[in-house]
């Protein structure tokens, strides 16, 4: 969603501020737009669209060295260029960018308009622009808190001021900033995608903090008016690879990345020697894991599926009562959360609101919570406090793939680590533990000789007039996950059910249109899942099986049969969805969709 960068420095902020710009345009916006200082004014270029568009508008030229840029997706007030931001004050000579919701800005701007204030757009961020420049005395921090104090809500805000050249002010409250220094010129950015081609060296802003930036650095104070200061963090050296390199999108290069992201996620974490695992940010101690009661793992679309699978392995190979549920829907059920229960909270981006929002009422309820986030420094990593970062890098693409494998993996890691001081001995860990760390090798060897069988199935599904996805326990996740990416890139009707469950009703719809894509690795459940595959033929149902290679009678009886290499039954999710992954991406190619941005759809959800 919406996305705010910013530069002071001695080159012309125009082009980076656009740069900026395109790297956040993986979130999802409708609007974009610039501001920079030209001499005693502000200058504003604004357009409803994609950055391109923005581009073009941009004068060759356009002066100034100090500027900020945004991403729209529209909340308050229609697509439209006078609701893009950056917004000016009434005398043109403050510019500001938001991200956030400001929650009392229908009474802050009657009270500005009686005072005469004449509002040009119908967003909620205009009053703050008003706001800062009624309070405007001379120094820009003071404007800027003055204005916050009166604010009831969410805000990531970047402001410039005519008579500062050379200065951004910056604030959070509930959205996210960063500040990167680079050399004698400073970065601003709501995401550090848009700043890691420049610097490496960043400082996250908290809640409440305020940032005067310029070319030097930075100075960090609170709403209050108390001085404080950061850590400043080194962003990995995966964060600085968001290119296309040679792949047609962004989605196909992350699907293929996942040999390099899944190892990235698990070295160093598995621990031969002692068949148990090791997660130093979760910072439990042998006692601390004995005392868990329960686990609760939540998180929204992929990370929720993510979080079946790691919730079904904490419940089976550690033997703790486990559940996953989407963050949106616990967070409202009034849940009972027990001193000794123990939460995680999926989610790549470290951004999603109804997550955060998840984790603050298991926080407000006494329980423990834990990040397992992709993105450094996130607003869920922050407030979890403690974690584990899955390090899949940088995901562009809207359909989330290589973090979903690598939050299955660190899930897993976290479930052998608590089975090893419960319940397994060194010798089952140490298997578990040689079979994980044996899985990126075996991605990489599938996904180098991808089947013919994925583009055989790619022309049935996209003929089909709705999809079913069937499969049981963990394969029931990689269904779900498997339906979610086909309605996101391709568009296409489909469903995810339980295979057992089909007999219940969803038969019904059955005929010889309706694909069936099973998933069916040779464990336990593989007879029973293969009778639902005779119920569903047996009505007509044409079924592509992606089953475990040289299962014989699983490829036979399927119409088109996808082998992908045996796993045990808690490691099959990292292998059955890749061809689920391709599938998506080959049919929406097929359909002509726009693969990385699909309508309607943003990459990082930040509001409910
Ligand atoms: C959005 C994205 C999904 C993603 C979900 C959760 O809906 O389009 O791809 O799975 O948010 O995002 P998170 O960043 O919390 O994993």
């Amino acid at each position: 969603m919406c996305g705010i960068v910013g530069y002071v420095g001695e080159k012309r902020a125009a082009p980076l501020l656009l740069d900026g710009l395109r790297r956040l345009e993986y979130r999802g916006y409708d609007s974009a737009g610039v501001a920079t200082l030209d001499g005693d004014h502000v200058q504003i270029v604004r357009r409803v669209g994609f950055v391109q568009n923005l581009a073009a508008a941009i004068p060759a030229d356009m002066p100034g060295h100090t500027g900020i840029g945004h991403t729209r997706w529209a909340t308050h007030g229609g697509v439209t260029e006078q609701n893009a931001h950056p917004h000016a004050d009434s005398t043109n000579r403050i510019a500001l960018a938001h991200n956030g919701i400001i929650e009392n800005h229908a009474l802050l701007r009657a009270r500005l308009e009686d005072e005469g204030i004449v509002f040009r757009s119908e967003t909620d961020t205009e009053v703050l622009a008003h706001l800062v420049s009624k309070f405007y005395a001379g120094d820009p921090v003071d404007a800027v808190r003055k204005a916050l104090l009166l604010v009831q809500g969410t805000y990531g805000i970047a402001v410039i001021f005519a008579a500062h050249p050379g200065v951004i002010v910056a604030a959070r409250n509930g959205s996210p900033l960063v500040v990167g220094k680079g050399d004698g010129e400073t970065f601003l950015a709501s995401d550090p995608h848009a700043l890691a081609a420049y610097t490496r060296q960043v400082v996250y802003l908290e809640d409440r903090d305020i940032a005067r930036i310029d070319q030097q650095g930075w100075t960090l104070s609170r709403l209050d008016g108390s001085d404080v200061s950061r850590v400043v963090e080194v962003l990995g050296e995966e964060w600085a690879d968001d290119g296309r390199g040679d792949y047609s999108h962004h989605m196909l290069k992350e699907i293929r990345e996942q040999p390099e992201s899944l190892a990235r996620c698990l070295r160093g974490r598995v621990v031969p020697e002692s068949g148990g695992a090791r997660l130093g940010g979760l910072d439990m101690d042998p006692r601390d894991i004995a005392s868990i009661q329960r686990v609760g793992v939540l998180g929204c679309g992929t990370s929720f599926h993510a979080g079946l699978v790691g919730a079904a392995a904490m419940e089976s190979l550690a033997r703790i009562p486990a559940f996953a549920e989407i963050a949106s829907e616990f967070r409202y059920r009034n849940p009972v959360i027990g001193r000794d229960d123990m939460f995680f909270a999926v989610s790549q981006s470290g951004e999603t609101a109804d997550t955060l929002g998840a984790v603050r009422e298991v926080q407000v309820k006494g329980g423990r919570i834990f990040g397992v986030v992709n993105v450094v420094g996130s607003s869920i990593a922050r407030a979890c406090g403690k974690g584990v970062y899955v390090h899949s890098g940088p995901e562009i693409a809207v359909a989330s793939t290589k973090a979903f494998t690598s939050q299955v993996a660190a899930l897993l890691v976290a479930a052998l680590s608590f089975a090893r001081t419960r319940t397994l001995g060194p010798h089952e860990g140490k298997s578990f533990g040689d079979e994980l760390l044996a899985v990126p090798s075996a991605v990489g060897e599938w996904l180098q000789s991808e089947p013919q069988s994925v583009m055989d199935a790619v022309e049935l599904v996209t003929k089909g007039r709705f999809v079913f996805f069937l499969g049981r326990g963990v394969s029931h996740a990689v269904a779900l996950e498997g339906a979610l990416k086909l309605k996101e890139i391709a568009y296409l009707p489909c469903m995810a059910y339980p295979a057992a469950e089909m007999k219940h009703g969803p038969i019904a719809l059955i005929d010889r249109n309706t694909p069936v894509v099973v998933i069916v690795p040779d464990d336990v459940m593989r007879d029973k899942t293969l009778s639902t595959i005779a119920e569903v033929k047996a009505r007509g149902a044409r079924v592509i099986v992606v089953h475990s290679a040289g299962d014989m009678h699983a490829a036979r009886v399927a119409d088109i049969s996808i082998p992908v290499p045996r796993a045990s039954t808690l490691l099959s999710p990292l292998l059955t969805v890749l061809p689920l992954q391709l599938l998506a991406y080959r049919s929406g190619l097929a359909l002509g969709r726009d693969i990385d941005r699909p309508r309607n759809l943003a990459k990082s959800v930040t509001v409910e």
